[in-house]
């Protein structure tokens, strides 16, 4: 049996298949019609050993407006992980049950382990402090839709770029597109891990930190601010010391471009004041459509359904 194809990072899809996923979410913008019942017949997993609530609804949501249906457990202590089976067991059973699983866990690489076991697709909703890569296909259509382009940008990443899976997911995958310039904006303590850093070196590519948002924005054709992720703490103290380091508010938008375009992968906790939601460059609602769009297609691909 040829084993089915799962996406664990984003370098699992093409810049040539990202590029179909978004050709394909614009035209079920256009007409939703044609897609309701491309998945009809099949079957949808999620399993999720850490808490979510837009990202798994997202994909159920996905999968029904697909007409496909939808299995789902309710939470990681309801399940038989709590008992202590392991995530290959379980996807294996899944399997026989399912037709393609989307699964999130607090360990690093668990996705890698659940698609060498899996006889259907998995799809990594995001692994510990790692990767997040449909969150990332968010990413890359909401730029797309609201720059017009993915390229020629200067892109501003702020918060917890150490421990943010979906700042990660990001770089990556913007890494193929040429002469984009990145700000990262972050405290000395939850700057880009090392991996990460490596990455945007070899790659040559035009990159900066600053603890200073205030002299990033200017600058910025996007900003994506993230949350301090506080499950990845280790110690309390630290948490609360750095969790408001950056609030975006209306003050300093002041110096902003007119056309930036604010992105955040939700959910938001303090590091944006509600008052920017209603300020037209505020993209993060905007930004969890662009995310079941394209979790439409990547299922469609991933189910090899035209
Ligand atoms: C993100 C995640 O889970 O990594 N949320 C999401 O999926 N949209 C971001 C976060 O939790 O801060």
């Amino acid at each position: 049996m040829t084993k089915p194809r799962s996406v664990v990072s984003i370098l699992d899809l093409t810049t040539d298949e990202i590029e179909m996923l978004m050709n394909t979410a614009d035209d079920i913008e256009a007409d939703p019609e044609k897609y309701s019942s491309k998945c009809k017949g099949k079957i949808l997993s999620t399993i999720f050993f850490e808490p979510s609530t837009r990202t798994r609804l997202s994909f159920e949501s996905a999968m029904l407006s697909l007409g496909g249906s939808v299995i789902s457990t309710a939470d990681s202590k309801s399940s038989s992980a709590a008992k202590g089976e392991s995530v290959s067991d379980t996807v294996r059973v899944i399997s026989n049950y399912a037709d393609i699983i989307v699964m999130r866990h607090p360990k690093e690489g668990a996705p890698v382990v659940a698609a060498m076991k899996s006889l259907v697709p998995v799809i990594n909703a995001g692994d510990g402090g790692h990767f997040h890569p449909t969150q990332t296909l968010a990413d890359l259509l909401t730029i797309r839709r609201t720059k017009g382009k993915l390229s020629g940008l200067t892109i501003g990443l702020c918060g917890d770029l150490m421990f943010g899976r979906t700042v990660h997911s990001l770089i990556e995958a913007m890494l193929r597109y040429p002469d984009n310039r990145y700000i990262m904006i972050a405290p000395n303590e939850l700057r880009l891990p090392e991996y990460v850093r490596e990455t945007l070196d070899k790659s040559g590519v035009n990159w900066e930190e600053t603890e200073s948002l205030e002299y990033a924005m200017p600058e910025l054709d996007v900003l994506y601010m993230t949350r301090v992720q506080k499950e990845r703490f280790f110690n309390e103290e630290d948490y609360i010391r750095l969790k408001d380091t950056y609030i975006l508010d209306e003050e300093k938008l002041k110096s902003a471009k007119s056309d930036l375009s604010i992105l955040h992968p939700l959910p938001r906790v303090n590091e944006i004041s509600v008052a920017v939601d209603d300020d037209p460059r505020a993209k993060y609602f905007y930004q969890t459509l662009c995310g079941k769009q394209m979790r439409m297609s990547l299922i469609m691909l991933l189910l090899g359904i035209q």
